[in-house]
């Protein structure tokens, strides 16, 4: 029991980053990156389908117009939580991030838990974007569904495809993947600005009313499984619209704001990390928050909420005001951005799966960083046949709300991590600090954990299936066959 408690000593961790095992024998991750790459990356990975999709779907089943203030709320958690990942992200600049966050603080189990947890994070998130990017590109392109569809396809060709070539150039190089998504994110973020000023000219104020539309109870679908947890425990009659129905919309819509910590994944890669990590964390967040809510504003005042159609909300509702070419123009847009969010996705996983093959939390084999490109090629060879086989053989829309509540899990992590840190190690250089620690990040971690219990009782009831097995892996492998545990028996044996 106390093993699985056992912390890793942040010199440890700071050593380990700094290790380059000499000319011949590459352990180490090569410091490419600098500001530009970091805000790329972030807002690579962070706008894609949920925008797109979430912003339809959630107007018109949960909040209504008010689903302006939903992207609000859940921009504003996400925030107080990338605060709390820049102050530990600029003093611990690792690539394992709240893994190693938390070995560092809360103990191995907790963290192999995190590790695990971010793995299913990211992994499904790039698999659920696979399937979206292979429908827009049907759409767009006219393809056979039964191949780049959901409808009646055995396997998903378009997901399969995308997800083995963004795959290899999260293989071959930092610098070729931060290329590739910069030019992603300037298409998209450009896209998603010309669609929000064109959008002003057909945004009509009756659209906006009623804001908050009032409460009323649910139709069939939210109840039992579907509801959300906290209706569940507390017994409340499922309801949708009204302030719950906002909150409910929160939730979900957070799945817009994941992947912002992918760039706390970064530091061992950047080439000032004290100064850039905290940046790009934040930048991410500001164009990602502002972009979201103007968006979502345009959306719900151009089209009455009970109308707007669930598919492809912003294009419809551009198509529906005779703006064809514009709702060409955000398909492109929303190509774009799913193709980076994946790639980012990928080059994360790697990351994660780097750190904990280090600390021999899985095979060590799998981490190793390939002499020439200075990546973790194993491991990103290894997710991507994972995410291929995933998002070519699953139908997975329905899975989305586990990416938010992985995410979620990590943020409570990583929240209690910084005032933890911050007595179990006062004197550690901290060139980012959440300010009024410890009141915000509490206040984070509250403000995760209470968006978690409006997601649905079927996801809370997934996710904690995938803890389970976790568990069952950890108990099997992990435990024994880490370095720490082969130090401790070393030093028993040595005695
Ligand atoms: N935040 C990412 C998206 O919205 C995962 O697609």
């Amino acid at each position: 029991m106390v093993s699985m408690l056992r912390t890793k000593p942040i010199k440890d961790v700071i050593a380990q980053a700094e290790d380059d095992g000499g000319q011949d024998a590459p352990r180490r991750l090569r410091r490419r990156l600098g500001p530009v790459d970091l805000m790329g990356f972030g807002v690579g990975i962070v706008i894609g389908t949920g925008i797109f999709t979430l912003t339809g779907i959630e107007a018109r089943e949960h909040a209504g117009p008010a689903v302006i203030v939903s992207f609000a709320i859940a921009g504003v958690v996400a925030l107080l939580a990338a605060l709390c990942y820049a102050e530990l992200a600029s003093s611990v600049p690792t690539a394992g991030s709240a893994y190693t966050y938390a070995y560092a603080t809360m103990g191995e189990i907790v963290a192999w838990i995190i590790g695990w947890d971010l793995l299913l994070e990211f992994a499904l998130g790039a698999a659920v974007v696979a399937r979206g990017w292979s429908g827009y590109l049907a759409e767009l392109f006219g393809l056979p569904t039964a191949w780049f569809g959901e409808e009646g396809s055995v396997v998903n060709l378009g997901a399969i495809a995308i997800t083995l070539f963004l795959g290899l150039i999260a293989t071959i190089g930092i610098r070729q993947s931060a290329r590739v998504t910069n030019v992603l994110v300037v298409v998209k973020v450009a896209i998603c600005l010309f669609v929000v000023i064109a959008g002003l000219f057909f945004v009509k104020a009756a659209n906006l009313m009623p804001f908050l539309p009032p409460s009323r109870p649910a139709e069939d679908g939210e109840s039992g499984l579907a509801q959300p947890l906290s209706q569940a425990l507390f017994g409340l009659q499922p309801s949708v619209f009204g302030v719950a129905g906002v909150l409910t919309a929160a939730a979900v819509v957070f799945f817009a704001y994941t992947g912002f910590e992918a760039v706390a994944n970064l530091g061992e890669e950047t080439r000032r990390p004290g100064r850039d990590l905290p940046l790009g964390l934040l930048a991410t967040l500001a164009v990602s928050g502002v972009l979201y809510v103007a968006v979502s504003f345009v959306l719900v005042g151009m089209v009455d909420y009970r109308e707007i159609d669930l598919g492809a909300p912003i294009a419809s509702a551009f198509s529906a005001v005779g703006a064809h070419w514009a709702a060409v123009l955000v398909s492109i847009a929303a190509i774009a951005g799913l193709t980076s969010v994946i790639l980012v996705e990928m080059v994360a996983m790697g990351r994660i799966g780097y750190a904990m093959a280090r600390d021999g939390l899985l095979p060590p084999g799998v981490g190793a960083i390939h002499p020439r490109w200075g990546t973790p090629h194993r491991i990103t060879a290894v997710v991507t046949v994972g995410v291929a086989l995933l998002a070519g053989f699953l139908p997975l829309a329905s899975l989305a709300d586990l990416v938010s509540i992985g995410a979620l899990c990590a943020f409570v992590i990583v929240s209690i991590a910084v005032p933890i840190l911050r007595r179990t190690r006062p004197e550690l250089k901290r060139p980012f600090r959440v300010p009024f620690s410890p009141v915000l990040p509490v206040l984070s971690a509250l403000a995760c954990v209470y968006l978690m219990t409006n997601l649905s009782v079927e996801t809370w009831l997934r996710f904690l299936a995938w803890l389970l097995l976790g568990a069952l892996i950890y108990v099997g492998y992990g435990r024994r066959r880490n370095r720490l545990a082969q130090r401790e028996q070393g030093a028993e044996q040595g005695r």
